[in-house]
Order: structure tokens, then sequence, then C-alpha cells
């Protein structure tokens, strides 16, 4: 991002615009007039939550003190629920825990941060970032996580190809946490290794953001069956320096380092995403991933609170023996065998042909004792960045290639 924009979106640079051609909205399921699928977030086509609903505009307003309307008003005068007796305390209505994220109006806002409507986003330090379900086009699904879907899009006003984050809300207090994160982060990220913020909005139970597109996709969709150390050590000197940044200015830990957070696109450029993931979705581990893999430090695993910004370290080691190896380094039938071999065995390593530097790198991430871990700093320092520092690795020839070899694959 190139600085806050006040009362407008911020305009990406020429070198950003689409050179896709822009496909049919036809193949995409029917939407209302709002770009949403019948009854639910755009990804979701299902049927809202009681008490969800939050942004449309005549429904009434289940948390706050704007009067109801519809059927009511065209009664007479009289006792409504309140002066009976009968309305429910605050405190009971599903909305109550979140009042100071839903505002009357209908709102997200984000005491003294950030304020996300149907329009767009308006930051408490006066930039703004307009952006609409109404300027974009639905070009595909790029994928889906665990909180919704992730659109490409085509914003029409700036002629720019995004990359649109759904976040299904289900009155979640963890996941309203994670949004204003994110939205204060990407807000106040200006780094050549995280991804660029366009722009959030919010309708009906969903919030949307866009960020830029990286049109090679994550680092998962395109390691094939490992990348060579060259490209292994550039990839790495950019998550480190992501993961610095992130740190040493903004004072926050990822908690959610993983090969589907880390794109790449066709200039060969490696970048962060989703971070601000709250510490909340840790403490059950229900929660986290079941089925799935684990970039969970020993350390998490053991005390599920526990976390520093040395477990970031080792979910960056186990990402990169993951990118390296072509797949995922534990094998497990069951989580729990899975989540035991990170605490009790000895941690996985690269495949042989890889130089000393780099397995001293990954050993050092892969450090079981979080404290033994190096910082970011040390790491930059690292013989295995070192080593490559200036060496001109041809990361775009890579991108565009394994990008090739992926869509031949899907055919
Ligand atoms: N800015 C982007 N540009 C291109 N592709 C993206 C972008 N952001 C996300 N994607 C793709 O969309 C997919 C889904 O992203 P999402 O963050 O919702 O889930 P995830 O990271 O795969 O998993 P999880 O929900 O567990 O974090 C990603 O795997 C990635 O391939
Ligand atoms: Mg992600």
């Amino acid at each position: 991002m190139n600085g806050p924009v006040t009362g407008g979106m911020s305009t990406p640079p020429p070198t950003r615009r689409s050179v896709l051609p822009p496909m049919s909205r036809s193949t995409l399921p029917p939407m209302t007039n709002n770009g949403m699928a019948p009854g639910g977030c755009m990804g979701s086509p299902r049927p809202p939550l009681p008490g969800q609903g939050l942004r449309r505009p005549n429904a009434p307003h289940l948390g706050g003190n704007r009067p109801t309307t519809g059927r009511m008003n065209n009664k007479k005068p009289g006792l409504n629920l309140a002066q009976l007796g009968l309305a429910p305390k605050p405190e009971q209505t599903p909305f109550a825990n979140f009042s100071k994220y839903v505002d009357p109006s209908g709102k997200l806002n984000f005491a003294g941060k950030a304020i996300i409507h149907a329009d767009g986003v308006d930051f408490s330090n006066g930039s703004s970032f307009t952006i609409k379900m109404d300027d974009l086009k639905l070009l595909e699904e790029l994928g889906k996580g665990q909180y919704g879907t992730v659109q490409k899009v085509y914003h029409r006003v700036t002629n720019v190809v995004m990359a649109m984050k759904e976040i299904r809300l289900e009155l979640d207090e963890t996941k309203l946490h994670q949004i204003l994160m994110e939205l204060d982060i990407l807000h106040k990220s200006t780094s050549d290794y995280i991804v660029e913020f366009y722009g959030a909005f919010f309708i009906e139970s969903c919030v949307y953001y866009c960020m830029e597109y990286m049109d090679v996709g994550s680092l998962d969709k395109v390691y094939g069956s490992g990348v060579p150390e060259d490209v292994l050590a550039k990839i790495t000197t950019s998550m480190v320096k992501g993961l610095k940044f992130l740190k040493d200015e903004l004072s926050i830990i990822h908690r959610d380092v993983k090969p589907t957070n880390v794109l790449v696109n066709s200039k060969g450029q490696v970048k962060l995403c989703d971070f601000g993931v709250s510490g909340q979705l840790d403490r059950s581990l229900a929660k986290t991933n079941i089925g799935c893999q684990s970039y969970m430090a020993p350390e998490r695993i053991r005390a599920a609170n526990t976390y520093t910004v040395s477990s970031d370290v080792w979910s960056l080691g186990l990402s990169l023996v993951e990118m390296a190896g072509g797949k995922y380094p534990y094998k497990y039938d069951n989580m729990f065998a899975q989540l035991k071999a990170i605490v009790d065995e000895e941690p996985p390593t690269l495949p042989d042909h890889f130089s000393e530097e780099s397995r001293d790198f990954i050993a050092a991430c892969l450090h079981k004792d979080a404290e033994k871990r190096p910082t970011y700093a040390q790491l930059l320092e690292h013989p295995f960045i070192q080593k490559y520092k200036d060496v001109d690795v041809d990361m775009a020839k890579w991108a565009n290639e394994a990008h090739a070899a992926r869509l031949a694959a899907k055919q």
C-alpha cells in the first residue's frame, strides 16, 4: 500500500492493471441485487444463522435501540414491549456482546479504529477506502478457507483485478477481532513483503476485504515436487523480511504462517497474507485445523495459550521443509498422532540434496526449545540467506513455470 488515501480507495499503480480478459458472470451462482447468493454470504449459499442479517437496510435492528419497522408501524400507537417490561434486556439479545462492534445504524464499528459499512471502510485517522460490491465483477473462485471463500474480482472503477476475501460472521467475537486486526494491519502495512490492502465492506453477515491479487497463487499450489534451493532461499528471505516487518513495525506476530498464506505473483514477488488470527483460535485444538496439517510449534500444542514470536519461526521452518520436499513433512493418520509427533519426534529436515547452510537454517527454526530459535534479525544474517543474498535468482521465471505446470496438471 502506498500510504493511506483520504476520501477514496488507494489507487494501485498502473502496473497492477489487469491484463486478464473479463470473464462471464454466468458461471457463478445467482446473485441478488447486492451481489450475494440468496440467504447468506456470496460464497456460502446457506441461510443466515438466527440473529444474523446485520446489514439488511430494512431489517429490524436486533441489538440496538432503533425502533422496529414494518407491520408494527401500521398499528395505532400503543405500549411497546419495552413499556410492558417484556423487551429482552440488552444483555439477553444475540448482539449484546457485540454492541461495541455493531452500531445502531448497522455498521461494524471498531471503536476508535475503523468503521466498516456497505460502501467501504473509514479509518480513525481520517483515511477511507471506498469499495463496494456493485463496483466488482466476480471472475473466479481462488480458494476456500476456514472462514469463507476468496474470489478473484475485477474492480470496474480502477480497472484492477483484486482478490476478495469473504469472512462470515457467526456472532463469534474471535472473528470480529481477527477482522479488526487484519484490517488495521493491512491499513498500516507498507511493505514489499505483505499483500496490499485495497478496501473492505460489510454486507449482511459477511465482511469482504479486497487485497492485491497474486496471480500465481499461494505457495502450496506451486511448490510441485519441491522448489530448488536458490528459489527456497529467496522465498525464505521474503518471508523473514515480512515477518520482521510485522513484528518490528506493527508489533504483531503472524500466528498463521503456512504455505497457503504465502502468495506469489508472476513478477516473482513473494508476500505474506492472513496475519492477525486471534490467539483465541489457538485455545481450543478442536477449532484448529482438525483433520488438516498443523504448523503449530510444539510449545503451542503442549500449552495452548503459549505463543511467542518464536512460534512463528517454527511455522516458517516447517513451511520451508514442505516447500523444499514437495509435501507436508508429518504424515499420520489422525490429527492427534500428528500433533504428538510434532511434540515428541525429531523435527523434520530438508531433503539430502540441500546444502549444509540451508539444513542448518531449518534446524535452527525447528528447534524444539522455542527460546533457542533465532530472531528474525539473526535469521537474515544466517549463512543460508547470506549465500544467496547477491545471487540473482530469476524468481519470475520460476513463478511462471510453476504456474504453467500447475495449470497443465489441472487439465
Ligand atoms: N490475495 C490473493 N491472491 C491470490 N490468491 C489468494 C489470495 N488470498 C488467498 N488466495 C487463495 O485463496 C485460498 C483460500 O484462502 P483462505 O485464506 O481463505 O484460506 P487458507 O489460507 O487456504 O486456509 P485457512 O482458512 O486455514 O487459513 C488460499 O489457499 C489461496 O490459494
Ligand atoms: Mg489464508
